[in-house]
């Protein structure tokens, strides 16, 4: 039954992984065996995620990247090819949050949040599928998506939309991948104690919203994300492709 889940031999790329959602994934997918690479935008705060994974007994190495420049990321996957460094596991988790109402957001803001979202997923992908193809060993990409995947909630257009589309790239991704034994699927978060929702946490009418809309009346752990994210990036779910599976304390579930 271990043998299931057990991501030994495997290296697994959590972009977004300095902190948050990303630091637990990679440290869950960690103990189930993999090599972890971490990514996020500072080298700083990358390098002391990998020191973290090192102290506790793990396998890991980081880059520092911006998922959404084309460039940085081929470069990385062009440096990993050079140190023979394959990435068996992507998980594409690195994602922002900006909220505005439409009719007073500008483009720019509009297409950031797009960029790093949902253009990210598509580019980084690419470059791993590209090679997953060529190796012939399948591979596993998870892609994060949101409660916004499914329904929207005012002055988080471009979230939404974002969210949304990672919902229907990862069954587009599915289509073209699945037959190379690359599974593909998304998890979509509830809401979760993170950095990205600190002002929500500290809104005291926000968290109590929180708490009474949920069945499972209170906020998700990083590392409640962890199980779902093991299964998706092991043998498990070999046979799993274009889902995705909401972790949600039940969110979704009542109206
Ligand atoms: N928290 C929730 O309730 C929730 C719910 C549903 C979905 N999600 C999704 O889960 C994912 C992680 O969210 P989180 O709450 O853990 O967020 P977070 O605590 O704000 O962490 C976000 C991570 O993404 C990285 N990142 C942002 N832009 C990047 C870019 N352009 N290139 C590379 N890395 C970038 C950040 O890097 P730096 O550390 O360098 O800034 C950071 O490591 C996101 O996709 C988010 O949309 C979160």
């Amino acid at each position: 039954m271990t043998q299931l889940f057990d991501l030994s031999g495997r290296t697994a790329l959590v972009t977004g992984s300095a902190r948050g959602i990303g630091f637990a994934l990679a440290q869950g997918l960690a103990a189930a065996g993999a090599r972890i690479v971490i990514n996020g935008t500072r080298a700083d705060t990358v390098d002391e995620a990998v020191q973290r994974l090192r102290a506790d007994g793990h396998d890991a190495l980081g880059r520092a990247f911006n998922v959404t420049d084309e460039h940085a990321v081929a470069a990385a996957f062009e440096a990993w090819d050079r140190d023979e460094i394959t990435i068996d596991i992507l998980v594409n988790n690195a994602g922002i949050q900006f909220r505005k109402p439409l009719v007073d957001l500008e483009l720019a803001d509009w297409q950031r949040v797009i960029d790093t979202n949902l253009t990210s997923a598509f580019i980084v992908a690419k470059e791993a599928a590209r090679r997953m193809i060529a190796r012939g060993r399948g591979g596993k990409i998870i892609n994060i998506g949101s409660l916004t995947s499914e329904g929207a909630r005012a002055t988080v257009a471009p979230y939404t939309a974002a969210k949304g589309g990672i919902k229907m790239l990862t069954r587009a991704m599915s289509a073209e991948w699945a037959v190379h034994d690359i599974q593909t699927n998304a998890i979509g978060p509830g809401y979760i104690l993170t950095d990205m929702n600190q002002a929500l946490i500290d809104n005291v009418s926000f968290d109590a919203w929180v708490r009474s809309s949920n069945p499972s009346q209170r906020w998700g752990k990083p590392e409640e994300l962890v199980g779902t994210a093991v299964y998706l990036a092991s043998p498990a779910s070999s046979y799993v492709n274009g889902q995705i599976i909401y972790v949600d304390g039940g969110w979704l579930a009542v109206l």
